[in-house]
């Protein structure tokens, strides 16, 4: 049995997690500061990491309260170490290092989109190699996962991520940060094909992704249309994302069936893959190919830290180790050919 100390603070959510090798989250703590930046309309880093750093002794102390468990328990220290709002990165990867340092424990330094892409190993037996969909805040990424520590990047985006793209047109449309989850219980009383939004990309070769256009496109309707009911645009916009994303992986699916004939699995994982028209969505093109959907729980979609005690397990029992200088990255992409 190993267990592993886990630390998030990459963006807007201080996380700690003890999760076991048993895949049992023993206890986790987490604390959004949704409230700190909701009067600044944006997530400010400044104010992130102070809030990371005001917050995570008391949080990691509670995840031991919860657990029942004390500091000698412990096998590893894992921490996210990028990428992220470097500041926020630094308060997390350093406070672990602090931890190492003075229990005589190991560190082990954790890519945040390692977290998102592992997370479903962390809820069930998905066997590598399998296509993963990650679609979070700050990224939009289709890669082939052969094994931990082996990604190979087929497409991103060529400007804002999905979740960018549900939190500017939730703006757009009055509704709170963070907008995935407003736009997708305002959805559920619209209709979507109301409006006839672009859909990026689809029919074009190839897994990048584009949101931009349609971003503009909600303004320009919601200015062309200023008595159209939200849940309407909502709902149209979201069937627009689902469609893209569709179509972008399903051009994924030939290329990952190409190189892996008997993969059984496609994973959509990150704050956005919690949508549930979205996973219904994929979980259909998925079927079309002879694959399955594998989705954590929306609590392990979003922004957590047993995703990242997880990963940092999988590393850890593979032998991985970091140094306690090891450094903290704002950019850290999985597929480091596709940099
Ligand atoms: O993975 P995550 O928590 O943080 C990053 O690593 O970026 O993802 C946050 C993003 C936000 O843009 C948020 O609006 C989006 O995930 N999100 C959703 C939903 N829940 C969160 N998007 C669509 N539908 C949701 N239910
Ligand atoms: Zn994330």
């Amino acid at each position: 049995m190993t267990l592993v100390l886990g630390i998030e603070t990459s963006c807007d959510e201080t996380a700690a997690a003890l999760v076991d090798s048993d895949r049992r989250i023993r206890a986790q703590a987490l604390a959004s500061q949704v409230r700190a930046h909701a009067p600044y309309g944006g997530i400010v880093p400044e104010v992130a990491a102070r809030a990371h750093l005001s917050v995570l002794e008391d949080l990691v102390r509670e995840t031991f309260a919860r657990a029942g468990a004390g500091w000698e328990e412990v096998d590893a220290i894992a921490a996210t170490t990028g990428p992220g709002l470097i500041g926020g990165v630094i308060v997390g990867a350093t406070f672990a290092k602090a931890a190492a340092l003075a229990r005589d424990l190991p560190f082990v330094a954790v890519n945040h989109l390692e977290g998102h892409a592992l997370s479903p190993r962390l809820v069930g037996d998905l066997p590598f190699p399998y296509l993963l969909l990650l679609v979070s805040g700050g990224h939009c990424q289709l890669l082939i996962v052969e094994d931990v520590g082996r990604y190979t990047r087929l497409g991103t985006t060529l400007d804002d991520a999905v979740g960018e793209a549900f939190d500017k047109v939730a703006k757009l449309l009055g509704l709170p940060y963070p907008g995935g989850p407003a736009i997708e219980a305002l959805a559920r009383e619209g209709d979507g094909d109301l409006f006839d939004l672009p859909r990026p990309l689809k029919g074009r070769p190839g897994c990048d992704f584009s949101f931009a256009g349609l971003k503009t496109a909600v303004r320009h309707l919601c200015a062309k249309a200023p008595d159209a009911r939200v849940a309407d645009i909502a709902a149209s916009f979201q069937a627009a994302v689902a469609d893209s994303l569709a179509d972008r992986t399903r051009n994924a699916i030939r290329l990952f069936l190409d190189r892996h004939p008997h993969g059984k699995h496609l994973v959509v994982a990150g704050g956005v893959a919690a949508n549930s028209a979205l996973r219904a969505r994929l979980s259909d093109v998925a079927a079309r190919a002879g694959l399955t959907l594998a989705a954590p729980p929306p609590a392990l979609c979003t922004d957590n830290a047993a995703m990242i005690a997880w990963a940092g397990l999988e590393r850890f029992v593979r032998g991985a180790r970091e140094p306690l200088d090891y450094p903290c990255r704002p950019r850290w992409p999985l597929d480091a050919r596709a940099a």
